[in-house]
């Protein structure tokens, strides 16, 4: 594993052996707007995905619904065969309507289906890790139940189809749920600088060695804005982008980041915020935003 230290070091998924720099790539920007649909620039996406790879980014989250299927085609196309240590994260849980709506897909029968799709469009045997993404109230979790997707999931892990399994979008009651019917290795919810209803998650989570990966570091749909995030940014020489996907970094040794470019500047420009080292005096400031 080269230069681990540019790319925010390194953790391993709890009793795996998958280790991966801290700073990774999200492909969701890789489709189409609104995230359906062929990208705007196929070959720019492709050009995104190998020079992330080159850079040593080995942890790649994806998704079959994002296009739909065309995200993990890009992959494909770009990244396969794809090197040895690198791992691709990919969620299943939703489906797209015809117009690029977004729904929840959870029956036992979709979830089968959907670990498929995956295998079969990124071309793998089995796949890395399985996030089982649950859909609550609004953009946020529920508290419903998680037995039968989980223990799904189980099934096709126990089948060979899934090597690990992660929940994303969830409760701390669900996480607790989902851990008492199978291993847990992630967590991947909404998260970043002004959204942290997850601080005391966090916490729990890295006592127990299960990696927190935050959707949305950089806010997503609409890119953080904030007076004191520029004004930071400029006294340190760096880009409100950077200094949030840094904040997040120092945050918690269990966080990885999948920050989600469609542009190769940016993903450089991103890839080099876990360079950027945040004083004391700093981190009050940015902590004092939420
Ligand atoms: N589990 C879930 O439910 C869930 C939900 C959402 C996302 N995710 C995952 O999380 C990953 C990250 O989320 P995300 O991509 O939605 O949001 P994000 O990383 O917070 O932000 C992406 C947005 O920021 C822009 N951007 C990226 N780098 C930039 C830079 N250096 N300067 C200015 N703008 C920049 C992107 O536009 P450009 O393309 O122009 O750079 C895009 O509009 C996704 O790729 C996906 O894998 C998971």
């Amino acid at each position: 594993m080269s230069n681990p230290q540019q790319l925010g070091g390194t953790f391993t998924f709890p009793n795996t052996t998958i280790t991966v720099h801290r700073m990774g790539y999200g492909a969701m920007q890789l489709a189409g707007p609104g995230i359906f649909g062929p990208p705007k620039d196929r070959p720019e996406a492709v050009r995104v995905l190998r020079e992330a790879v080159a850079a040593g980014v080995n942890h790649i989250d994806t998704c079959d619904y994002y296009g739909p299927h065309i995200t993990n085609q890009v992959i494909r196309e770009a990244l396969h065969p794809y090197p040895a240590g690198l791992t691709l994260v990919t969620k299943v849980g939703g489906r797209r309507g015809p117009q690029g709506s977004w729904h929840a897909a959870t029956s036992p029968a979709e979830l089968v289906s959907a670990v498929h799709d995956n295998l079969r469009n990124l071309s793998l045997d089995a796949l890395d890790v399985v996030n089982m993404r649950f859909f609550g109230e609004g953009h946020g979790p529920g508290d419903g139940p998680v037995e039968e997707q989980i223990t799904t999931l189980a099934k096709l892990q126990d089948q060979g189809l899934i090597r690990h399994l992660g929940v994303s979008n969830v409760t701390s009651k669900q996480i607790q749920q989902a851990r008492d019917l199978a291993p847990i290795v992630c967590v991947q919810n909404h998260y970043n600088l002004v959204q942290r209803h997850d601080d005391a998650l966090i916490h729990e989570l890295a006592a127990d060695g299960i990696a927190y990966v935050p959707f949305f570091p950089l806010g997503g749909f609409t890119p953080l804005q904030s007076a004191t995030l520029s004004a930071v940014a400029a006294e340190l020489n760096a880009t409100p982008m950077q200094v949030a996907l840094a904040w997040l970094l120092h945050r918690s040794p269990n966080i990885l980041l999948i920050p989600g470019t469609s542009s190769v500047q940016h993903l450089r420009e991103n890839l080099a915020a876990a360079q950027l080292a945040l004083p004391t005096e700093i981190l009050a400031r940015l902590n004092a935003l939420d």
